[in-house]
């Protein structure tokens, strides 16, 4: 092994290109791969910019000595002349594939026991293994890439919002449990027993604060935690961009947000095109099911309830009778689906929640359904009008109560979608806006805020708050990318007595909001500016634009389905001495 010294690097690997032909060069990294013909050895040394290939040759022994006992992601530095390689050893694959490093020293600095699994583009390790090894996986090219993209973002959305005279203020940590409809992380305080701090889901209250105080323009690139189910889209901690502004119209803030991310796209070459449309949130869930829809291709949901409004079927009958839902799909050229494949549609809705699935298709021998023969013939043609169901179509349809149908056929409306491959490789924006501000918990038996209880009703709807909290819509808004929310915010509530009105509907009494937004409401007390603003999920943007399908593979550290970081092995016991500092005991 030895020392750097001073041995100074004078380019990366990666940049070694055609320019630097007869120029003597330093490049540092790791060993790549190594070909040994005895008297000859190829390496591939790589850095984060890339690979180039170094040859060795007996006219430098000590060099070929050493490189004997190179291997895989050892360190080296190698000093050496540029050279072109003969047309027949040309390597397309590499970007500095036409030249080569004709090694006159080299230098090794550290050694390394065989990786778990090999460092390339090629590797099929599990994912357990690569968070593991996270350090040996990041090497890996495209981990390498997605992080620099997400640094490119991050400063794009820098620049964007410092143009536009917002100003970078953090937030703390350690801070008051504020809802945003997860559950919180606490830290115990050593110094005030019994009591914790809460990691912020998100720093919501602070920037209201701060637009109190007169910043005007907030903006934070900050990290949010939140203790919930864990999918390929979520973790427990993530980070926003963080955007708050005074005096603002819902139009300011699309405007600013569709400039931004007009700026982040064009990193990943994507022209989105503006202004991005508008849905309303009921004409989103009647057309697909969803508030988050992806727009790209059609499968729209058709309402049939009037159809059968009438209908012999008891079952159907029974279910709008009670204010339920009968909706379809019509999906293209499925008539001729055999039983297993309409079997296999019907457990994906039952999987879905859905009782079952109907359907309704027109066969060489006129009408065919699964419906029982009393539902007449001129039902299942008035339904299969109603979804201008083309020949060879079949009329997918659930029925229930419209939660569950919508839910249902928003996933068979993706699911179909991929299936079917009718979904195009583009890029659908959308902002999804009068979103109700309450939804009834059935279980809880309570209301719940769709957004977070800060959010402003609509003025028109102000009066109807106390009588009609379902009927309220909101100043609230979404911007979806392919059915993916990417960002949520509103407009805020500035005025204390509102505020306490909602909160009241929401069931947090006087006593309970002054315990917990005491601040809030007394900082709305002297003077708040009407103010709004949004939080964009930097994560997803990064994974949209890294075509991953993961957000795990656009952080650097992430946490496993599990919320388990398998690398440092958090979360972890502690010993006996830091709970007692803290006045904690385990009890199982
Ligand atoms: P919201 O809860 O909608 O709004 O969050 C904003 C955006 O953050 C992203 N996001 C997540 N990304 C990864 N993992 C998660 N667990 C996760 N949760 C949310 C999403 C989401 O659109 N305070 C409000 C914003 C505001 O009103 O201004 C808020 O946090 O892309």
């Amino acid at each position: 092994m030895e020392s750097l010294g001073t041995l100074e690097r004078t380019l990366y690997c990666g940049q070694v290109g055609e320019q630097h032909v007869g120029q003597r060069v330093t490049v540092m990294g790791w060993a790549d791969r190594r070909r040994d013909l005895g008297n000859l050895i190829f390496l591939d040394l790589r850095d984060r910019e890339g690979i180039v290939q170094v040859v060795v040759n007996p006219s430098r022994p000590e060099a070929l000595e050493k490189a004997k006992q190179v291997r895989a992601e050892y360190v080296l530095a190698v000093t050496g002349t540029v050279v072109e390689r003969a047309a027949d050893t040309v390597n397309p694959e590499l970007p500095t594939g036409t030249v080569e490093v004709l090694t006159e020293q080299l230098h090794v600095l550290n050694a390394a026991q065989t990786p778990p699994f090999p460092v390339n583009e090629h590797t099929d390790a599990a994912e357990d293994t690569r968070l593991r090894y996270r350090f040996l996986d990041l090497r890996r090219a495209r981990l390498q890439r997605n992080l620099r993209l997400r640094h490119q973002i991050a400063l794009e959305v820098r620049k964007q919002l410092d143009e536009d005279g917002f100003l970078e203020i953090e937030t703390p940590f350690l801070t008051r449990s504020t809802p945003e409809g997860a559950r919180d992380f606490l830290v115990p305080s050593r110094l005030h027993a019994g009591h914790f701090y809460a990691l912020p889901q998100s720093p919501q209250i602070f920037k209201q604060i701060l637009m109190i105080s007169g910043f005007d323009r907030y903006f934070q690139i900050v990290r949010c935690f939140r203790d919930e189910d864990l999918r390929a889209d979520r973790q427990p901690e993530f980070t926003q961009v963080d955007i708050e502004m005074c005096f603002p119209q819902p139009e300011h803030v699309f405007d600013l947000v569709e400039r931004t991310l007009v700026r982040v796209f064009r990193l990943a070459g994507v022209e989105a095109p503006r202004p991005f449309p508008r849905l309303g949130f009921d004409e989103a869930v009647s057309r697909f099911g969803t508030d988050r829809p992806d727009t790209r291709f059609g499968l729209e949901l058709v309402d049939v309830g009037e159809v059968f409004r009438e209908t012999p079927f008891q079952i159907f009958a029974k279910i709008l009778a009670e204010g339920g839902a009968i909706k379809g799909i019509a999906v293209p050229g499925a008539a001729s689906y055999s039983r297993k494949q309409l079997d296999l549609l019907t457990e994906f809705v039952q999987g879905q929640g859905a009782q079952a699935l109907s359907w309704i298709r027109r066969g060489p021998e006129g009408w065919k359904s699964s419906l029982p023969k009393v539902v007449p013939e001129t039902q299942l043609e008035a339904a299969a009008e109603a979804a201008a169901l083309a020949e060879g179509d079949l009329l997918a349809m659930v029925a229930g109560k419209p939660a569950v149908v919508h839910s249902a056929l928003a996933a068979l409306r993706l699911h179909l979608g991929r299936e079917l491959s009718l979904i195009p490789d583009s890029h659908a924006f959308l902002w999804v806006q009068d979103f109700p501000l309450m939804e009834w918990d059935e279980q809880e038996q309570r209301y719940y805020s769709l957004h977070h209880p800060f959010t402003s009703p609509k003025d028109e709807d102000v009066a109807r708050l106390e009588d009609d909290p379902a009927g309220v819509r909101a100043k609230a808004y979404d911007v979806v990318w392919n059915g993916l929310e990417i960002g949520g915010g509103s407009i805020r509530i500035h005025r204390p007595e509102l505020q306490q009105r909602v909160f009241q509907v929401l069931g947090i009494g006087p006593e309970e909001a002054e315990a917990k937004f005491g601040f809030l409401l007394e900082a709305l007390r002297y003077g708040a500016p009407p103010h709004g603003g949004i939080a964009l999920g930097l994560d997803r943007i990064a994974m949209l634009l890294a075509g991953e399908s993961s957000i795990r593979d656009v952080m650097a550290f992430p946490k496993t389905a599990r919320g388990l970081d398998l690398m440092c092995g958090a979360p972890s016991p502690v010993d006996d001495r830091q709970l007692r500092e803290l006045h904690i005991k385990v009890t199982d």
